[in-house]
């Protein structure tokens, strides 16, 4: 039990690397606020809950402040503390640069910038009060990397690594940690809408030759937001067969 009593709020739970952290961070100890704006992160949330977690489905669009304050107020009401934050949510809109429109621009950086940026300073306040946090927020390959097509999401992505690094040396003092994933190719709906021709490009630069699954980041973020990773700070954790190296 890694998580023991934490409560954690997880965006982007109703789906993929973010519901897969939903049901590692409960099999953990952990109480989880499942947000999302897909509806259906009531369903797998009552499932969650009839195999006896504890947990609660928000149904919060992270680009939107207000919705999202609403939503902390409601968590700290529920589950009375927050000690986890895990950044996940985020959107595709790819486009090369010369036919990428300003409203697929402009919509990624709303969910995937400002989304990041909205829930943790809503958060951040508490942690401090309790002098106790931890900020998992989710990058990628494509921010480090780059990746032809992801003009919008490697930009909000490398955002993540710089946003990530501010905030840990901003709040280290407080006893919070700041960290970020960078995952790979990863097995979810994200990567299932990618064409086959560039999922078989990618797989060869990928030294284990073979996509990730959501449990490979799930386990990632896990030991970011647990007490084993205390003195980790500030860090950008690369779960990605080892393209980057
Ligand atoms: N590397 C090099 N060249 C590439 C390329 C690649 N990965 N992908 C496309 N190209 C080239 C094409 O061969 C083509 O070249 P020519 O003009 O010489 O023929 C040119 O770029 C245009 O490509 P398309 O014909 O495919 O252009 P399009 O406008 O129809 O589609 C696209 C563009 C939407 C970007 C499409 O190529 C695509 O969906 N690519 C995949 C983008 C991708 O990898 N997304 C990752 C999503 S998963 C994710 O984001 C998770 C994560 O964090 C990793
Ligand atoms: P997914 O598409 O399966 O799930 C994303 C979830 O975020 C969905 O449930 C969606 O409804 C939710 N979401 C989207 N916009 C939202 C908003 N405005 N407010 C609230 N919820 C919103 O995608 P996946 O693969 O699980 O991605 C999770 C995170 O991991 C994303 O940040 C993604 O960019 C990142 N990532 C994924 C990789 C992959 O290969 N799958 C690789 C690298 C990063």
């Amino acid at each position: 039990m890694r998580l023991q009593d934490k409560v954690a709020i997880i965006t982007g739970a109703a789906n993929g690397l973010g519901y897969e952290a939903a049901v590692t961070f409960t099999r953990e100890g952990a109480k989880v606020a499942l947000v999302d704006f897909d509806q259906s992160g009531e369903q797998r949330a009552q499932e969650l809950k009839d195999q006896g977690a504890d947990v609660e489905f928000f149904q919060v669009d992270v680009a939107n402040r207000e919705s999202v304050d609403n939503m902390v107020s409601q968590v700290l009401d529920r589950f009375g503390k927050i000690d986890i934050l895990i950044n996940n949510a985020g959107i595709t809109r790819d486009g090369m640069l010369t036919k990428l429109s300003q409203e697929d621009f402009q919509k990624v950086l709303d969910v995937n910038l400002t989304g990041v940026f909205n829930c943790t300073q809503a958060v951040v306040p508490h942690m401090i009060s309790q002098s106790y946090g931890k900020i998992v927020s989710t990058s990628s390959v494509s921010g480090v990397y780059g990746n032809v097509g992801q003009t919008n999401y490697a930009a909000t992505k490398a955002a993540v690594v710089g946003m990530t690094k501010t905030w840990a040396k901003e709040l280290g003092r407080k006893g919070i940690n700041v960290n970020a994933v960078a995952p790979g190719f990863i097995e979810t709906n994200m990567v299932a809408a990618v064409p086959e021709k560039v999922i078989e490009q990618m797989k060869s630069i990928i030294p284990l030759q073979r996509l990730g699954k959501p449990s490979d980041i799930a386990n990632a973020y896990l030991y970011l937001a647990s007490d084993e990773a205390t003195y980790v700070n500030g860090t950008t954790l690369h779960v990605d067969g080892g393209i980057m190296m």
